[in-house]
């Protein structure tokens, strides 16, 4: 049977909707999701998404539960210092994480193994495990720094995915665009992905 456990870190990029998108998706697909959440990230997802989460992993759970109107036994959110997390050791990490978004901030401490907090070392696990780890980066412009980074990631097999939705889907709404992103990345995952027809087929006309 797949393994149907996976590592979403959210971190403050901006593009905190497409974090949340994705985490409903990956649950009504059964996954169990591993929910790690930075302190800037919170600030983010109540900017952009009007969500104030609380920073206690029990009491953010229970927001996001009501939120998503989800499952909760699938949603596992982990605390920022919980080192004893299936996550924090390759002998029970999940084998596949993302990071979306990721600011150029955790794109730095992941590509350089700071492991400080949870989100770092998960992303180093999985690294050492040689699992599949995906960045959803987000800066504009990309500074040389962010473009080392990513470099040097990506030559480790790390799948760098800027959150640049196309248009070509003729998208009508903001959820259209984030849609686009989170498919993509369901598709990386080997996840289902119907929210956007494939290229070549069911396009609108235009
Ligand atoms: C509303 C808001 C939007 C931000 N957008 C970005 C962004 O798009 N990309 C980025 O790299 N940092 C962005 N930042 C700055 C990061 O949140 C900051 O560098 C933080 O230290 C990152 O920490 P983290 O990676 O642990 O979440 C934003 C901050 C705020 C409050």
């Amino acid at each position: 049977m797949a393994d149907k456990r996976i590592t979403l870190a959210w971190t403050g990029a901006s593009g905190a909707p497409y974090g949340l998108r994705l985490l409903e998706c990956l649950l009504a697909q059964d996954y169990q999701v591993f929910l790690l959440i930075s302190s800037a990230a919170r600030v983010v997802l109540a900017t952009e998404h009007g969500l104030k989460l609380p920073a206690g992993p029990d009491a953010a759970k229970k927001v996001l539960v009501e939120h998503l109107q989800c499952h909760t036994d699938k949603l596992v959110v982990c605390g920022k210092e919980d080192w004893f997390s299936p996550v924090a050791s390759g002998s029970a990490a999940p084998k596949q994480m993302v990071v979306c978004p990721c600011s150029a901030g955790s794109l730095s401490s992941i590509a350089h193994g700071l492991s400080d907090n949870l989100i770092e070392r998960a992303a180093d696990v999985v690294l050492k495990e040689r699992g599949q780890l995906l960045l959803v980066v987000r800066e504009t412009p990309f500074s040389t720094l962010h473009l080392e980074n990513m470099h040097k990631l990506s030559q480790m097999g790390v799948t760098i995915m800027p959150a640049a939705p196309g248009f070509y889907h003729q998208p009508q709404s903001i959820d259209d665009l984030v849609d686009f992103m989170v498919a993509r990345i369901l598709d990386h995952l080997g996840a289902e992905q119907t929210l956007v027809p494939r290229w070549g087929y069911d396009q609108r006309q235009r």
